[in-house]
């Protein structure tokens, strides 16, 4: 059953792995799910790669009520009943995990009642030696699965709160002692037309090429280029409520203490503070540009989310900065950016001097940049984990 790269309709294919959601609130109860369908679909997934080559994935799809039973009370204590209570707590507050709070916990509170449940397991326990075999040989396959399901009318939704009770789930199950259970997933037909994309960071914003964190906003060009956008993002996961750390991203002195270039900004005459447009003089100093202040001008300012600045000319910047932060379980996530031209910038005189080492220039204000916005991270993450001054220092007793 051959088929050629032109035969592969690729607009499908992609659509599916882009809207292969987690399926909770949508899956249908009522309807029955044949076996040979999900035969069939372990038969694809088995097509994953695998450590060695080794098959070694070993699946149970459970359908008896009783044993789904066991498995909804196992998933109630360690996590259904902490999702119910999450869901009750911010219903109606806006909070951001509303809505997944909401369908977590619909699934807690059904799980018994979906019509197959597979639980993938793969020969091996994970002993830290490295070896292949292990999750990196079945995370893969499992996603095929619930890729192929999808396709098929099927909705899917990875959980792994059960392994929080892996051994009650292996003695339900009869898991032997040498395989490693990986997730839960329930199946279900799921009930509406389609799915969305999930918002996601963008590919370039992520992604660096030949080093880590040297992303590009266009191209690179063959050589790069400062017209390509050279930019980078350093980020740390900050143990402080998000209005903390925006208190002090927003201030546009945070980086003084820390960076070895930049010494410190003042707003211009009759600005108060950050918004839209406001304008601000940032004093930098660097061993081959010497001393110099530049203009900014805030150019992202989203409360508690964004803060960001470009330099020199809004319409043909020297370079833009921006903080972006979010919280995360238990933290708040802070990404620091900044991507470099179009216009003229301390690195301008070099280029000009010397077009044929643009790209090395490049390469290396971008390892400059990123080693101080390091610091600058570091120094906030360090300065916000410090005790609160007017509070006395337990351990010390003073
Ligand atoms: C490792 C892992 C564990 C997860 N565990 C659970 C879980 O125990 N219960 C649950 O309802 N969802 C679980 N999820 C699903 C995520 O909540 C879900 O993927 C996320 O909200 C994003 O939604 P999306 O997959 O539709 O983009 C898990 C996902 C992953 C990757």
């Amino acid at each position: 059953m051959g088929m050629n790269i032109d035969e592969i309709d690729v607009a499908s294919i992609d659509h599916v792995l882009t809207t292969t959601r987690a399926v909770r609130r949508r899956l249908d109860l009522e309807r029955p799910v044949d076996n040979e369908l999900l035969y069939d679909c372990i038969d694809i997934a088995e097509q994953a790669p695998s450590g060695g080559n080794q098959g070694s994935r070993r699946w149970v799809i459970v359908r008896d009520p009783r044993v789904k039973e066991q498995m909804a009370e196992l998933y109630m204590e360690t996590g259904g009943q902490f999702m119910i209570g999450a869901r009750d707590k911010i219903a109606g507050t806006g909070h951001p995990q509303e809505r997944v709070m909401e369908s977590a916990a619909y699934l807690a509170e059904h799980l018994a009642e979906v019509p197959a449940i597979i639980v993938p397991t793969i020969i091996g326990v994970h002993d830290g030696s490295g070896r292949p075999g292990l999750f990196d040989s079945v995370v893969q396959s499992v996603w095929s699965l619930c890729v192929a399901l999808r396709a098929r009318g099927l909705g899917t939704a990875w959980t792994t709160a059960i392994l929080g009770k892996r051994e009650e789930l292996r003695d339900v199950l009869g898991v032997p002692k040498g395989n490693t259970q990986i997730a839960m997933i329930p199946v279900a037909w799921f009930t509406g037309d389609d799915f969305r994309r999930a918002p996601r960071y963008p590919a370039r914003e992520i992604t660096g090429i030949d080093r880590y964190g040297h992303q590009w906003e266009r191209g690179p060009s063959d050589p790069p280029s400062l017209a390509d956008g050279p930019m980078t993002t350093v980020e740390v996961d900050i143990k402080a409520p998000t209005s903390v750390v925006w208190d002090r991203v927003s201030d546009i002195n945070l980086s003084e203490p820390y960076s070895e270039e930049f010494m410190g900004a003042r707003w211009d005459d009759g600005v108060d503070g950050p918004a839209l447009g406001a304008k601000f003089i940032g004093s930098n100093k660097h061993d081959a540009i010497g001393e110099w202040d530049v203009p900014c001008f805030v150019d992202r300012y989203v409360e508690g989310k964004e803060f960001g600045w470009c330099t020199s000319d809004p319409d043909n910047p020297g370079a833009r900065w921006w903080f972006d932060i979010a919280s995360i379980a238990g933290a708040t996530r802070v990404r620091f950016s900044v991507a470099l031209g179009p216009g003229p910038s301390g690195i301008s005189a070099a280029i000009e001097a010397m077009p044929d080492k643009e790209p090395r220039i490049l390469f290396r204000r971008i390892g400059e940049h990123r080693a101080n916005m390091q610091r600058v991270i570091d120094g906030l993450a360090a300065e916000l984990a410090k005790p609160a001054e007017d509070k006395p220092n337990v351990i010390f007793g003073d």
